[in-house]
Protein backbone atom coordinates (compact mmCIF):
# COMPACT_ATOMS: atom_id res chain seq x y z
CA UNK A 1 0.00 0.00 0.00
CA UNK A 2 1.54 3.53 -1.03
CA UNK A 3 0.41 5.90 1.50
CA UNK A 4 1.29 10.32 0.38
CA UNK A 5 1.64 11.75 4.14
CA UNK A 6 1.05 15.82 4.47
CA UNK A 7 2.77 17.58 7.55
CA UNK A 8 2.21 21.23 7.45
CA UNK A 9 1.57 21.52 11.75
CA UNK A 10 4.67 24.46 12.14
CA UNK A 11 7.03 25.47 10.77
CA UNK A 12 7.67 22.43 8.14
CA UNK A 13 5.84 22.31 4.81
CA UNK A 14 6.51 18.55 3.74
CA UNK A 15 5.05 15.98 1.92
CA UNK A 16 6.58 12.06 1.27
CA UNK A 17 5.54 8.65 -0.22
CA UNK A 18 5.84 5.44 2.22
CA UNK A 19 5.09 2.32 1.37
CA UNK A 20 3.77 -0.31 3.45
CA UNK A 21 4.43 2.18 6.67
CA UNK A 22 7.50 1.45 6.66
CA UNK A 23 9.82 2.34 2.75
CA UNK A 24 10.41 5.64 2.63
CA UNK A 25 10.23 6.38 -1.19
CA UNK A 26 10.39 10.06 -1.09
CA UNK A 27 10.53 12.52 1.64
CA UNK A 28 10.47 16.39 0.82
CA UNK A 29 10.91 18.59 3.57
CA UNK A 30 10.89 22.87 3.39
CA UNK A 31 11.59 24.47 6.29
CA UNK A 32 10.88 27.61 7.13
CA UNK A 33 13.56 27.95 10.19
CA UNK A 34 15.22 30.91 8.24
CA UNK A 35 12.45 32.95 8.05
CA UNK A 36 11.26 32.35 11.75
CA UNK A 37 15.44 33.05 12.93
CA UNK A 38 14.35 36.40 12.17
CA UNK A 39 11.66 36.93 14.90
CA UNK A 40 12.77 34.33 17.54
CA UNK A 41 10.65 32.09 17.06
CA UNK A 42 7.48 30.66 15.01
CA UNK A 43 5.67 33.64 13.43
CA UNK A 44 1.83 31.45 13.40
CA UNK A 45 0.81 33.89 10.48
CA UNK A 46 3.99 33.87 8.61
CA UNK A 47 4.24 29.75 8.72
CA UNK A 48 0.63 30.05 7.48
CA UNK A 49 1.73 31.98 4.38
CA UNK A 50 4.64 30.08 3.96
CA UNK A 51 2.73 26.69 3.66
CA UNK A 52 0.55 28.10 1.03
CA UNK A 53 3.64 28.69 -1.02
CA UNK A 54 5.25 25.59 -0.53
CA UNK A 55 2.34 23.02 -0.28
CA UNK A 56 1.94 22.23 -4.31
CA UNK A 57 5.72 22.43 -4.94
CA UNK A 58 6.98 20.09 -1.88
CA UNK A 59 3.83 17.66 -3.33
CA UNK A 60 5.17 18.06 -7.13
CA UNK A 61 9.10 17.02 -6.10
CA UNK A 62 7.81 14.49 -3.45
CA UNK A 63 5.92 12.25 -6.47
CA UNK A 64 8.96 13.32 -8.78
CA UNK A 65 11.55 11.57 -6.06
CA UNK A 66 9.53 8.67 -5.77
CA UNK A 67 9.09 8.53 -9.36
CA UNK A 68 5.25 8.49 -8.79
CA UNK A 69 2.00 9.95 -9.97
CA UNK A 70 -0.64 10.97 -7.67
CA UNK A 71 -2.76 7.85 -9.63
CA UNK A 72 -0.35 5.48 -7.69
CA UNK A 73 -1.19 6.54 -4.58
CA UNK A 74 -3.37 3.78 -2.25
CA UNK A 75 -4.66 6.52 1.05
CA UNK A 76 -3.87 9.54 1.67
CA UNK A 77 -3.33 11.38 5.03
CA UNK A 78 -2.39 14.61 6.65
CA UNK A 79 -1.48 15.68 10.00
CA UNK A 80 -4.67 17.23 11.98
CA UNK A 81 -3.37 17.88 15.33
CA UNK A 82 -1.98 19.28 17.21
CA UNK A 83 -0.31 22.37 15.50
CA UNK A 84 -0.80 26.15 14.77
CA UNK A 85 -4.46 25.84 13.93
CA UNK A 86 -3.81 28.51 10.37
CA UNK A 87 -0.41 25.99 9.57
CA UNK A 88 -3.12 22.82 10.14
CA UNK A 89 -5.66 24.40 7.84
CA UNK A 90 -3.73 24.52 4.72
CA UNK A 91 -2.39 20.81 5.11
CA UNK A 92 -5.62 19.95 5.69
CA UNK A 93 -7.29 22.00 2.53
CA UNK A 94 -4.68 20.61 0.07
CA UNK A 95 -5.28 17.20 1.09
CA UNK A 96 -9.36 17.56 0.97
CA UNK A 97 -8.88 18.66 -2.25
CA UNK A 98 -6.38 15.74 -3.46
CA UNK A 99 -8.26 12.91 -1.99
CA UNK A 100 -12.35 14.60 -3.67
CA UNK A 101 -10.43 15.23 -6.86
CA UNK A 102 -8.46 11.63 -6.95
CA UNK A 103 -11.55 10.15 -5.14
CA UNK A 104 -8.85 7.80 -3.04
CA UNK A 105 -9.51 7.57 0.92
CA UNK A 106 -8.00 10.44 3.35
CA UNK A 107 -6.95 10.27 7.21
CA UNK A 108 -6.72 12.52 9.92
CA UNK A 109 -2.97 11.69 11.38
CA UNK A 110 -2.31 12.68 15.12
CA UNK A 111 1.24 14.38 14.88
CA UNK A 112 2.23 12.86 18.16
CA UNK A 113 1.06 9.34 16.38
CA UNK A 114 3.55 10.63 13.73
CA UNK A 115 6.19 11.03 15.83
CA UNK A 116 6.68 7.75 17.08
CA UNK A 117 6.09 5.74 13.74
CA UNK A 118 9.00 7.81 12.27
CA UNK A 119 10.86 4.72 14.32
CA UNK A 120 9.11 2.02 12.17
CA UNK A 121 10.62 3.57 9.01
CA UNK A 122 14.36 3.88 10.54
CA UNK A 123 13.84 0.33 12.39
CA UNK A 124 12.10 -2.30 9.75
CA UNK A 125 12.08 -4.87 12.87
CA UNK A 126 10.31 -2.80 15.03
CA UNK A 127 7.20 -3.18 16.48
CA UNK A 128 5.47 -2.62 19.86
CA UNK A 129 5.05 -3.36 22.72
CA UNK A 130 7.76 -1.19 24.13
CA UNK A 131 7.93 2.19 26.23
CA UNK A 132 8.07 5.69 24.47
CA UNK A 133 9.80 8.98 25.35
CA UNK A 134 8.31 11.34 22.82
CA UNK A 135 10.10 14.70 23.11
CA UNK A 136 9.05 17.45 20.49
CA UNK A 137 8.93 21.11 20.37
CA UNK A 138 5.43 20.80 22.45
CA UNK A 139 5.06 17.81 23.90
CA UNK A 140 6.54 16.00 26.55
CA UNK A 141 5.21 12.29 26.76
CA UNK A 142 6.69 8.71 28.32
CA UNK A 143 4.12 5.97 26.97
CA UNK A 144 3.73 2.53 26.91
CA UNK A 145 3.00 1.47 23.35
CA UNK A 146 0.76 -1.28 23.17
CA UNK A 147 0.15 -1.69 19.27
CA UNK A 148 0.40 0.51 16.64
CA UNK A 149 -2.20 2.73 18.14
CA UNK A 150 -2.77 1.84 21.27
CA UNK A 151 -1.22 4.04 24.20
CA UNK A 152 -1.05 4.45 27.82
CA UNK A 153 -0.06 7.63 28.78
CA UNK A 154 2.22 7.77 32.25
CA UNK A 155 4.04 11.08 32.26
CA UNK A 156 3.70 14.35 30.47
CA UNK A 157 4.91 17.83 31.04
CA UNK A 158 2.86 19.89 33.16
CA UNK A 159 3.98 23.20 31.80
CA UNK A 160 6.84 23.76 29.22
CA UNK A 161 7.76 20.50 26.84
CA UNK A 162 11.61 19.57 26.96
CA UNK A 163 12.39 21.46 23.24
CA UNK A 164 10.35 24.63 24.57
CA UNK A 165 12.65 24.89 27.54
CA UNK A 166 15.71 24.53 24.56
CA UNK A 167 14.37 27.31 22.43
CA UNK A 168 13.75 29.53 25.07
CA UNK A 169 16.97 29.65 27.03
CA UNK A 170 18.31 29.89 23.63
CA UNK A 171 16.67 33.03 23.66
CA UNK A 172 17.79 33.85 27.06
CA UNK A 173 21.34 33.26 25.66
CA UNK A 174 20.83 34.90 22.48
CA UNK A 175 22.48 32.20 20.40
CA UNK A 176 19.44 31.89 18.04
CA UNK A 177 16.35 29.73 16.89
CA UNK A 178 15.82 26.85 17.45
CA UNK A 179 17.74 26.70 20.38
CA UNK A 180 17.85 23.05 20.55
CA UNK A 181 20.67 22.11 18.03
CA UNK A 182 22.63 25.73 19.20
CA UNK A 183 22.70 24.19 22.49
CA UNK A 184 23.13 20.85 21.53
CA UNK A 185 26.74 21.99 19.99
CA UNK A 186 27.76 24.69 22.04
CA UNK A 187 27.02 21.97 25.50
CA UNK A 188 30.36 19.57 23.77
CA UNK A 189 32.29 23.06 24.48
CA UNK A 190 31.37 23.24 27.99
CA UNK A 191 31.15 22.23 31.47
CA UNK A 192 28.20 20.90 33.70
CA UNK A 193 29.11 23.25 36.85
CA UNK A 194 26.36 25.37 36.89
CA UNK A 195 23.36 23.65 39.68
CA UNK A 196 20.80 23.63 37.93
CA UNK A 197 16.79 22.13 39.42
CA UNK A 198 16.14 18.61 38.61
CA UNK A 199 12.38 18.42 38.77
CA UNK A 200 11.42 15.37 39.53
CA UNK A 201 7.63 16.27 41.03
CA UNK A 202 5.73 13.53 43.79
CA UNK A 203 7.15 10.63 44.47
CA UNK A 204 6.71 7.72 41.53
CA UNK A 205 5.68 10.58 39.00
CA UNK A 206 6.15 10.27 35.51
CA UNK A 207 4.92 14.04 34.89
CA UNK A 208 7.37 16.67 34.04
CA UNK A 209 8.20 20.21 34.55
CA UNK A 210 10.48 22.17 32.70
CA UNK A 211 8.97 25.82 33.36
CA UNK A 212 10.86 25.83 36.51
CA UNK A 213 14.06 25.27 34.91
CA UNK A 214 14.08 27.78 32.76
CA UNK A 215 12.75 30.42 35.13
CA UNK A 216 16.54 29.40 37.05
CA UNK A 217 18.59 29.79 34.29
CA UNK A 218 17.10 32.59 33.22
CA UNK A 219 17.51 34.40 36.85
CA UNK A 220 21.03 32.87 37.03
CA UNK A 221 21.45 34.88 33.39
CA UNK A 222 19.83 38.21 35.50
CA UNK A 223 21.62 37.74 38.54
CA UNK A 224 25.22 37.56 36.78
CA UNK A 225 24.22 40.08 34.71
CA UNK A 226 24.04 42.17 37.46
CA UNK A 227 26.91 41.67 38.78
CA UNK A 228 28.37 42.80 35.56
CA UNK A 229 29.97 38.92 34.79
CA UNK A 230 28.80 36.68 31.66
CA UNK A 231 28.42 33.19 32.23
CA UNK A 232 30.05 31.35 29.93
CA UNK A 233 27.65 30.03 27.28
CA UNK A 234 28.67 26.76 26.62
CA UNK A 235 29.15 26.27 30.60
CA UNK A 236 25.21 26.81 30.73
CA UNK A 237 24.15 25.32 27.50
CA UNK A 238 25.96 21.82 29.64
CA UNK A 239 23.97 22.70 32.56
CA UNK A 240 20.77 23.24 31.67
CA UNK A 241 21.23 20.36 29.06
CA UNK A 242 22.25 18.28 31.98
CA UNK A 243 19.14 18.94 33.94
CA UNK A 244 16.82 18.29 31.54
CA UNK A 245 18.60 15.18 31.00
CA UNK A 246 19.31 13.69 34.70
CA UNK A 247 15.35 14.20 34.75
CA UNK A 248 14.62 12.15 31.42
CA UNK A 249 16.86 9.76 31.47
CA UNK A 250 15.94 8.62 35.12
CA UNK A 251 12.45 8.68 34.09
CA UNK A 252 11.91 6.91 31.54
CA UNK A 253 14.46 3.72 32.62
CA UNK A 254 12.13 3.58 36.24
CA UNK A 255 9.67 2.86 33.47
CA UNK A 256 10.73 0.68 31.89
CA UNK A 257 11.54 -1.23 34.70
CA UNK A 258 8.42 -0.82 36.80
CA UNK A 259 6.46 -1.84 33.34
CA UNK A 260 8.88 -5.15 32.95
CA UNK A 261 9.62 -3.58 29.33
CA UNK A 262 13.01 -4.29 27.82
CA UNK A 263 12.63 -1.77 24.78
CA UNK A 264 12.81 2.04 24.67
CA UNK A 265 11.89 3.67 21.72
CA UNK A 266 12.67 7.60 21.79
CA UNK A 267 11.48 10.57 19.04
CA UNK A 268 10.07 13.70 18.32
CA UNK A 269 12.79 16.64 17.68
CA UNK A 270 14.68 16.86 20.94
CA UNK A 271 15.73 12.61 20.04
CA UNK A 272 17.89 14.64 17.74
CA UNK A 273 19.97 15.75 20.65
CA UNK A 274 23.58 13.64 21.29
CA UNK A 275 23.99 14.11 25.09
CA UNK A 276 20.33 12.28 25.18
CA UNK A 277 21.31 9.54 23.00
CA UNK A 278 24.34 9.50 24.51
CA UNK A 279 22.61 8.97 28.43
CA UNK A 280 19.91 6.45 27.21
CA UNK A 281 22.37 4.38 25.28
CA UNK A 282 25.11 3.79 28.29
CA UNK A 283 21.61 3.71 30.67
CA UNK A 284 19.67 0.93 28.19
CA UNK A 285 23.73 -0.72 28.27
CA UNK A 286 23.70 -1.31 31.81
CA UNK A 287 20.27 -2.56 32.19
CA UNK A 288 20.59 -4.59 29.05
CA UNK A 289 17.31 -2.82 27.41
CA UNK A 290 17.54 -1.74 23.62
CA UNK A 291 17.05 1.64 22.64
CA UNK A 292 15.21 2.85 19.33
CA UNK A 293 15.61 6.66 18.02
CA UNK A 294 14.94 7.34 13.68
CA UNK A 295 17.98 9.44 12.23
CA UNK A 296 18.20 13.68 13.05
CA UNK A 297 16.24 14.39 9.66
CA UNK A 298 13.08 11.87 10.95
CA UNK A 299 13.21 12.97 14.77
CA UNK A 300 11.92 16.84 13.68
CA UNK A 301 8.76 17.16 11.57
CA UNK A 302 8.83 15.28 8.36
CA UNK A 303 6.06 13.93 6.02
CA UNK A 304 7.24 10.28 5.87
CA UNK A 305 6.20 9.41 9.89
CA UNK A 306 2.87 10.86 8.86
CA UNK A 307 2.62 8.34 5.68
CA UNK A 308 3.21 5.80 8.40
CA UNK A 309 1.32 6.73 10.48
CA UNK A 310 -1.66 7.20 8.20
CA UNK A 311 -0.99 3.42 7.09
CA UNK A 312 -1.26 2.39 10.29
CA UNK A 313 -4.52 4.46 10.85
CA UNK A 314 -5.85 3.31 7.94
CA UNK A 315 -5.43 -0.09 9.02
CA UNK A 316 -7.35 0.28 12.42
CA UNK A 317 -9.93 2.26 10.30
CA UNK A 318 -9.65 5.28 12.08
CA UNK A 319 -8.56 8.65 11.58
CA UNK A 320 -11.66 9.70 9.91
CA UNK A 321 -11.96 13.12 11.65
CA UNK A 322 -11.07 15.74 9.22
CA UNK A 323 -10.87 18.72 12.02
CA UNK A 324 -7.63 20.67 12.68
CA UNK A 325 -7.14 20.77 16.10
CA UNK A 326 -4.47 22.61 17.55
CA UNK A 327 -5.20 20.73 21.23
CA UNK A 328 -5.46 17.06 20.16
CA UNK A 329 -4.33 14.84 22.64
CA UNK A 330 -2.15 12.15 21.80
CA UNK A 331 -5.11 9.30 22.80
CA UNK A 332 -6.98 10.54 20.14
CA UNK A 333 -7.52 8.23 17.64
CA UNK A 334 -11.52 8.28 16.48
CA UNK A 335 -13.07 4.88 14.57
CA UNK A 336 -13.58 5.38 11.12
CA UNK A 337 -17.56 4.44 10.23
CA UNK A 338 -17.89 3.30 6.89
O1 LIG B 1 9.23 17.57 16.76
P1 LIG B 1 9.61 18.91 16.32
O2 LIG B 1 10.24 19.09 14.97
O3 LIG B 1 8.41 19.91 16.36
C1 LIG B 1 7.28 19.76 17.18
O4 LIG B 1 6.45 18.86 16.91
O5 LIG B 1 7.23 20.53 18.16
O6 LIG B 1 10.59 19.46 17.43
C2 LIG B 1 11.21 20.69 17.36
C3 LIG B 1 11.96 20.90 18.66
C4 LIG B 1 12.49 22.32 18.84
O7 LIG B 1 12.11 22.78 20.11
C5 LIG B 1 13.99 22.13 18.73
O8 LIG B 1 14.72 23.06 19.51
C6 LIG B 1 14.18 20.72 19.24
O9 LIG B 1 13.09 20.02 18.73
N1 LIG B 1 15.45 20.13 18.80
C7 LIG B 1 16.44 19.76 19.65
C8 LIG B 1 17.51 19.30 18.84
N2 LIG B 1 17.12 19.38 17.53
C9 LIG B 1 15.86 19.88 17.53
N3 LIG B 1 16.50 19.80 20.99
C10 LIG B 1 17.66 19.40 21.56
N4 LIG B 1 18.74 18.96 20.86
C11 LIG B 1 18.70 18.89 19.51
N5 LIG B 1 19.77 18.46 18.83
ZN1 LIG C 1 6.62 17.51 15.71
Amino acid sequence: MITLGIESSCDETSVALVEDGRKILSNVISSQIDTHKLYGGVVPEIASRQHVEAINLVLDQALKEAGMTLEDVDVLGVTRGPGLIGALLVGLSAAKALALALDKPLVGVNHMHGHICANYLAHRDLEPPFISLVVSGGHTYLLEVEDYLTFKVHGQTRDDAAGEAFDKVARALGIGYPGGPIVDKLAKEGQDIYDFPRVFLEKDSYDFSFSGLKTAVMNFLNQERQKGHEPRVQDVCASFQGAVMDVLVEKSMKLLKDRGHKTLVLSGGVAANSYLKERLEKACQAEGFKLYYPPNILCTDNGAMIASATYYTYQKNAGDCLLADPNLGILSTETRVQ
